[in-house]
């Protein structure tokens, strides 16, 4: 059991915190200036809500601390964090896009062990994907820590490189909403030809979930199952090819994770 300081409880923070709060026995406090009342409500035991961390009589009980704010707002969070006092062997761990260890190293003190990690939203459902990446100065206890707190809300993966991080926001921390975008137009493409919005998305749902776990199961890959599918002449294949015309679905998505890494990268500096 873990004594965890969360910062920041928006839309990743409390993904994250749902799965924990069910799948562990460790105690929460919440830093949010507005969702601390919401949290409150929802969660009354294990977890302690506060407006900033100046309402918190003593940092130094804290296991974890967790930085779950927007890229924007990190600066102004940690100006106060070299008063303040933490446990030896405290874990700091950050969610944050593009901010770099070396960044948050600035503002903490120094023998302090940090794990970056780059979560996704489907972690509310323990169904999520996280990379972690660390300095080599990382404990095997805090090392089993952080393996522990996102191996219960999915699979994981350590990286070794730093700079993957990036690469990998764009791909698995906003990857769902690629998914959601296609299923959307997809369900509003079934509509305008003529299908009921209900049933639209009744079909375009089942059939995203019976496709992933149907690539799960099978040896196949994707490409040899779309194959497997467009039978030449068949129905299928008139869809796929309109999908390929002049590549541009290919080249849409390339630079769509291509504008993810490069925002990723800025948001860094
Ligand atoms: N969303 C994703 O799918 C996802 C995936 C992976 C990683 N991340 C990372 O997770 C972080 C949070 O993203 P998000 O989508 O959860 O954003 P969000 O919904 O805006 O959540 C951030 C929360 O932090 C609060 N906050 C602002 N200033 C604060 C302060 N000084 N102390 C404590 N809390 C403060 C915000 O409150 P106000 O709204 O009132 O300002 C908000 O509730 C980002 O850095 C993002 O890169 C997000």
């Amino acid at each position: 059991m873990n004594k965890i300081l969360l910062i920041g409880c928006g839309h990743m923070g409390s993904a994250l915190l749902q799965s924990w709060y069910k799948n562990s026995k460790n105690i929460f406090s919440i830093i949010d200036p507005i969702q601390h009342k919401k949290i409150k409500k929802i969660y009354s035991k294990r977890v302690k809500t506060f407006k900033n961390i100046n309402e918190i009589k003593n940092t130094k009980t804290f296991d974890i601390i967790i930085l779950a704010v927007k890229p924007q707002v990190i600066e102004g969070v940690l100006k106060d964090f070299k008063f303040l006092h933490f446990k030896k062997n405290i874990l700091f761990m950050s969610i944050i896009a593009g901010k770099k260890i070396s960044f948050f190293k600035k503002f903490l003190p120094t023998a302090i062990q940090f794990v970056r990690a780059m979560p996704n939203m489907p972690a509310s459902i323990n169904r999520g994907m996280t990379c972690l990446v660390s300095h080599r100065s990382l404990s095997k206890k805090n090392k089993i820590r952080a393996t522990d707190l996102f191996e219960m809300v999915g699979k994981i993966v350590w990286l070794k490189n730093e700079n993957d991080i990036d690469k990998i926001t764009a791909v698995s921390g906003s990857g769902p909403a690629y998914y959601f975008l296609f299923i959307d137009l997809f369900q509003k493409a079934a509509f305008e030809i003529g299908l009921s919005k209900d049933v639209s998305k009744k079909l375009v749902e089942q059939t995203a979930l019976g496709s992933i776990e149907l690539l799960f199961k099978n040896k196949k890959n994707a490409e040899q199952l779309t194959n497997m599918i467009a039978i030449k002449g068949g129905t299928t294949e008139a869809a796929i090819r309109s999908f390929k015309k002049n590549n541009l679905l290919k080249k849409t998505i390339k630079n769509a994770v291509n504008s993810a890494f490069r925002r990723s990268k800025e948001l860094g500096k």
